[in-house]
């Protein structure tokens, strides 16, 4: 097993092609989700459960999903981006703005300019020999916790469980939270019969990737950036 925070550190988003060829052995994939029964959730209430696809029909029909963006999504996405590395870098959060469809790349983003840019429309749920659908009973709460906010905190916590197995596998891992958004689960909802109170926690598509994954720039705020010692003010350990 290789050290933790190498794997921690090595995981990233393989936002690339997989190769369709090539399964996820059964193995791997009971690895994956060994990792995610051991998660630790509030009061140990293990809030969701995993609808593991991976039959090409049920691939096929998922692919079929339109992934409609809404214009508050992309204006606030906007945030988030960075036109050069050396301004990423700087910033030391959020993510490169080319990877995005042009029209994205606008601050005054409107729905309307999506027509001139078909292929940011309606983008096509990118392909997997297999996705993973964490959802969780939304009719359950952590105990007194408001908005459910220690549930879903967990869910977190089997993300980053799976994840970090997937990826100590050599498996590409990324979450597409688009997925979960009004339109898509009205026809998830079919596709997988799955019906209120459950709802979608979040999706990981998992593979090989097909291709090397090209190197990409990652960046992250340093410790004394969002460390205080002893009280808030206070940025040093001296
Ligand atoms: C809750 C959550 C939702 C995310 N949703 C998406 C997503 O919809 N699409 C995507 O490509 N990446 C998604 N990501 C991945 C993040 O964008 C990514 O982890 C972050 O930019 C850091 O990059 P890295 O994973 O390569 O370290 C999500 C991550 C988290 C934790």
């Amino acid at each position: 097993m290789k050290e933790l925070l190498k794997i921690i550190n090595e995981r990233r988003s393989s936002r690339m092609p997989f190769d369709m060829g090539k399964e996820v052995p059964e193995k791997d994939l009971l690895q994956v989700l060994e990792a995610a029964r051991w998660t630790p959730t509030a009061h140990n209430m293990q809030n969701f459960e995993i609808i593991v696809v991976n039959s090409k029909k049920q691939l096929e029909a998922i692919a079929g999903i339109k992934r409609g963006i809404s214009e508050a999504f992309v204006r606030e996405n906007y945030n988030y981006l960075s036109f050069s590395e050396e301004e990423l870098k700087k910033k030391k959060m959020g993510i490169m703005g080319t990877m995005f469809p042009k029209s994205w790349q606008n601050p005054n983003f409107k729905l309307s300019d999506l027509g001139k840019e078909p292929d940011s429309a309606q983008r096509p749920v990118p392909s997997a020999p297999v996705l993973m659908f964490v959802i969780y009973d939304s009719g359950k709460r952590a105990p007194a916790s408001e908005g459910d906010f220690l549930g879903i905190m967990s869910l977190g916590c089997v993300m980053q469980n799976m994840w970090l197995m997937a990826h100590s596998l050599g498996l590409g891992v990324q979450i597409l939270s688009s997925l979960a958004s009004e339109d898509s689960v009205v026809e998830l909802r079919k596709i997988l019969k799955f019906k209120l109170p459950w709802k979608i926690g979040f999706v990981i598509r998992m593979g090989y990737p097909s291709a090397k994954q090209q190197p990409y720039l990652r960046v992250r705020k340093d410790i004394k950036d969002f460390v205080h010692y002893n009280y808030f003010e206070n940025r040093s350990n001296d």
